[in-house]
């Protein structure tokens, strides 16, 4: 049974179906394998969009229905509906990989399907049963498998966002009756452009990410929408991502509003910030825990402060600093900005980027998936 929301949400319980039946359309005149290898060529990150997208509808009468894979396109929506006032809206961040057999799997997306209902019970929005999530993106990879990079293509894949919104039409404060389900597909190469070069980090004083009881720890559009203008303020001080710290003491490091960190100590001890419910719990953060683990290094997950950070660096017992996330993978940060100061880390990225090289290894089926964390989808 699929669980209802948050405690606004009253609902219909529908039987969790043990796979879902999509009605496929497919566009009447698909593009050829020429014009998608062109396309390929050099994707960026998030413009370029498959053909097709999955679709569910959710009302309270009669729960999730009408699953479907349709062409990608516009979605017509009432200006009044509640997604456009009231930010009911979540989503998620995964990526199909298609390996050197030609088959295509995705990483630990039960993890994902997890995650977006907890997102759902914050945002007050219904759950949807996880193997309807899965289905989804098991059915629109299928129809657009034809995007989805070659195994040879460097560490292109195809970036999978899966999204729920509020579709009632009402301007009523209150949770909507009515929500889309949807999974879209972007072809995608390196999140940043310039490749896989530290990035350097701007530290928001002036604003926070998320409180204390917030939604710091769901993946709602909101949480993004409230970050760009710290992020502007970096870009400014010509930084490429802000660091954003608790709401306060204004001393605890969180994460990047789309990534989490990590901090190397010389001595085999990597700190994280521990999730204290103010921070995206990341897929790619845990499995770099237990990957880190297994490398026999001492992996805390605690409270961690700036100034820690500061002096670690400047006393040479922090090593290495990286960010990771399902999008950027994992990024070697090279500086630290603030106002009035900064640091250059000095490392080489040693761990980074071995932890880096063996996460996609294994997500790209060139090592053992040890820990079963592959799902094929074709
Ligand atoms: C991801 O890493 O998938 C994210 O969601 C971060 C960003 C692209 C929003």
């Amino acid at each position: 049974m699929p669980t209802t929301g948050g405690a606004a949400y009253i609902g219909p319980m529908t039987m969790t179906p043990t796979s879902t039946s999509f009605a496929v359309t497919e566009r009447p005149e698909r593009r050829s394998a020429e014009e998608i290898a062109q396309l390929l060529e050099s994707p960026g990150f998030g413009n370029l969009f498959t053909e097709h997208m999955a679709l569910i509808d959710w009302d309270r009468e009669q729960g999730w229905h009408d699953p479907r894979v349709v062409p990608y396109g516009p979605i017509q929506l009432d200006p009044s509906a509640a997604v456009f006032h009231y930010a009911q809206e979540i989503f998620e961040g995964m990526k199909a990989y298609r390996h050197a057999d030609g088959s295509i799997w995705t990483f630990r997306p039960e993890r994902n399907a997890e995650r977006f209902n907890a997102s759902a019970r914050r945002l007050a929005m219904p759950e949807l049963p996880p193997t309807m999530f899965l289905d989804a993106i098991k059915e629109v990879v299928t129809v657009d498998q034809g995007w989805v990079p070659s195994a040879d293509s460097g560490e292109t894949s195809l970036y999978l966002r899966p999204f729920m919104i509020a579709t009632e039409e009402a301007l009523g404060v209150r949770p909507s009756n009515r929500y889309l389900f949807s999974v879209i597909c972007s072809p995608a190469g390196a999140y940043f452009s310039g490749g896989l070069k530290p990035v350097s980090l701007w530290v928001s004083e002036h604003y926070v990410r998320a409180a204390a009881g917030g939604t710091g720890a769901a993946k709602c559009g909101g949480n993004y929408a409230s970050s760009l203008a710290s992020q502007a303020e970096g870009i400014e001080h010509g930084c490429d991502q802000v660091v954003f710290l608790d709401a306060q003491e204004h001393r605890y490091v969180e994460e990047l509003g789309g990534m989490n960190l990590f901090f190397v100590y010389a001595d085999g001890r990597v700190v994280t910030p521990e999730l204290t419910g103010t921070i995206l719990p990341g897929v790619t953060r845990s499995s770099l825990i237990e990957l880190a683990r297994e490398r026999g290094l001492d992996v805390q997950e605690r409270r961690f402060t700036i100034d820690e950070w500061r002096e670690g660096v400047a006393s040479g017992e922090i090593t290495e600093v990286f960010a990771c996330g399902t999008a950027a993978v994992i990024t070697p940060v090279g500086r630290l900005a603030w106002n009035g100061g900064e640091l250059e880390m000095a490392g080489g990225h040693e761990l980074t980027l071995s932890l880096r090289q063996e996460l996609l290894d294994i997500q790209y089926g060139r090592a053992e998936d040890r820990h079963g964390w592959l799902y094929k989808l074709v």
